[in-house]
C-alpha cells in the first residue's frame, strides 16, 4: 500500500483565541500582513478584536474585505498588484472558503507574479507562496488545512481548481466565538459542504489510511452536531463540534481529494454563481446513489457513521445512507435544484462537459461519462 499525506498547518483550537492573533503571527515573524476577508464578516464586527490584538502586538496590517462568494479571479489579480511591493510578510485570511481561497492565489501571485489563471491545474507553483494564517468563520470548508484554492475564471464562467502543496497554511486559529452570529442560511451550506468533503474522501479512489481515520469521524462529529449548529446557533458546544469536524474533514479532503460532487457543484457555481455548499448537498445523494456498486463496503461504512443501524446488509446500509443525506438536505432547508437561481436543462450539456473537465473527476468512486452527469443533472431537476 502505498500514500503520502501531509498536514504542514499548525492547527490551535481554543475559544478566545482572535485575542491572541498578534502573539501568533509574531511567532511566525510576520510584522506587516495583508488582512484579506469580506464585508459580512466586517459588517458582523468580527474584525474588532483581531485588530486590537494586532495592534497590542506592533502587528501593522493593509485589508481587502471585498471577497465576493465564489471567489473571482480578477480580484485575486487586483488584490495582488494593489499589494506588490509592499513589504508583505504574511497573509491573514479572516473568513470562510472564499476568502481563504482567495488568500491562498493571491500568495501565489504576490511571489510568481503572472495572473492566477496561469497556475490552473497541480503543482504549477514555483516559488514559496507569502506564508498563510487562517482564521476561520464557517464551519465547512476546511481550507485552512487544505492544498487547494477554488477561483472563478469570469470569462469561462467557470471554477477553476489549483492544487499545490505549497499554498497549504502555516497556521489554523479556531474560536467557536466567531461562529456564534452565522446565519442560518450559511452554517447550513457550509456544514453540508463540510460533510460532502468527509464522504467524497471516504469513498474515493486516492484515499488512504490517514484520511479514512479523518473521513469517518467526520462525518460523525458533523451528522451528530450539524442540525443543532444550524438551528440552534447557542448550542457553542455544537459550534464547536462542527468546527473541528470540518477541519478533520479539510484534513482528509485535503490528501483523499474529492469527486463528482465537487465536479458537479464547481461546474454550477461557475454559470449560476449558486453557493458551493448548496450545490454540493444538492446533487451528495444523487452521486453518492450512482456511486454505492463501485463499493458497497464503504457506502455502507459512510452510512454507518452517519448513524445507520449496524445490524444492516452493506447494500441496505448503503442505500439508507442515501435517504439521510436527502433528509439532511430537508432538514437545513437546502432547495431543490429545479429552484435554483438560474437553473436552465439548455444548460446541462455544457454543465456535464464542465464537470467532467473538473481536476477531480478521476478521483471519484465510479468512473464518470459526460452522459452520467446528465443524467444525474436530469434526475436531480425532474426532483419536485
Ligand atoms: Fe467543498
Amino acid at each position: 500500500m502505498d500514500f503520502e499525506f501531509l498536514l504542514p498547518t499548525k492547527i490551535v483550537m481554543k475559544k478566545g483565541i482572535r485575542f491572541e492573533t498578534g502573539a501568533q503571527l509574531k511567532a511566525l515573524s510576520m510584522e506587516h500582513v495583508l488582512v484579506i476577508t469580506d464585508s459580512g464578516i466586517k459588517n458582523a464586527g468580527l474584525l474588532t478584536d483581531i485588530y486590537a490584538s494586532l495592534a497590542e502586538s506592533g502587528v501593522t496590517f493593509e485589508e481587502f474585505s471585498d471577497v465576493k462568494p465564489n471567489p473571482r479571479d480578477a480580484d485575486c489579480d487586483l488584490i495582488a498588484a494593489q499589494t506588490k511591493g509592499r513589504k508583505i510578510d504574511g497573509i491573514l485570511a479572516i473568513g470562510g472558503g472564499s476568502v481563504i481561497d482567495t488568500a491562498k492565489a493571491v500568495s501565489i501571485l504576490h511571489t510568481n507574479g503572472g495572473s492566477v489563471n496561469d497556475y490552473e491545474g497541480a503543482f504549477t507553483v514555483k516559488v514559496d507562496p507569502t506564508p498563510i494564517v487562517c482564521i476561520p468563520t464557517t464551519a465547512g470548508t476546511g481550507s485552512e488545512v487544505t492544498f487547494f484554492s477554488v477561483i472563478t475564471d469570469m470569462k469561462r464562467k467557470y471554477k477553476m481548481s489549483i492544487l499545490d502543496y505549497k499554498i497549504g497554511p502555516k497556521l489554523a486559529l479556531l474560536d467557536v466565538d466567531l461562529t456564534a452570529s452565522l446565519p442560518a442560511s450559511i452554517a447550513s451550506s457550509t456544514g453540508m459542504d463540510a460533510l460532502t468533503h468527509s464522504i467524497e474522501a471516504y469513498t474515493a479512489r486516492v484515499a488512504n489510511p490517514i484520511s479514512d481515520a479523518l473521513a469517518l469521524h467526520a462525518i460523525k462529529l458533523i451528522s451528530e452536531n450539524l442540525l443543532e449548529a444550524v438551528h440552534g446557533t447557542a448550542n457553542e458546544q455544537a459550534r464547536e463540534q462542527m468546527l473541528v469536524g470540518s477541519l478533520i474533514a479539510g484534513a482528509a479532503f485535503g490528501n483523499a481529494d474529492i469527486g463528482s460532487v465537487h465536479c458537479i457543484s464547481e461546474a454550477i457555481g461557475g454559470l449560476y454563481d449558486t453557493p458551493h455548499g448548496v450545490a454540493n448537498a444538492i446533487f451528495l445523494p444523487y452521486v453518492f446513489k450512482q456511486n454505492i456498486d463501485a463499493d458497497v463496503k464503504r457506502h455502507a461504512e459512510v452510512g454507518y457513521a452517519l448513524g445507520v443501524d449496524r445490524a444492516l446488509s452493506h447494500e441496505d446500509a448503503a442505500k439508507a445512507a442515501v435517504e439521510i443525506l436527502f433528509t439532511f438536505s430537508e432538514k437545513v432547508n437546502i432547495p431543490k435544484f429545479r429552484n435554483v437561481r438560474g437553473v436552465n436543462p439548455e444548460d446541462f450539456a455544457l454543465l456535464a462537459q464542465n464537470s467532467k473537465k473538473n481536476i477531480s473527476d478521476f478521483n471519484n468512486a465510479k468512473a464518470m461519462t459526460e452522459q452520467d452527469y446528465l443524467r444525474i443533472f436530469e434526475e436531480a431537476y425532474g426532483t419536485e
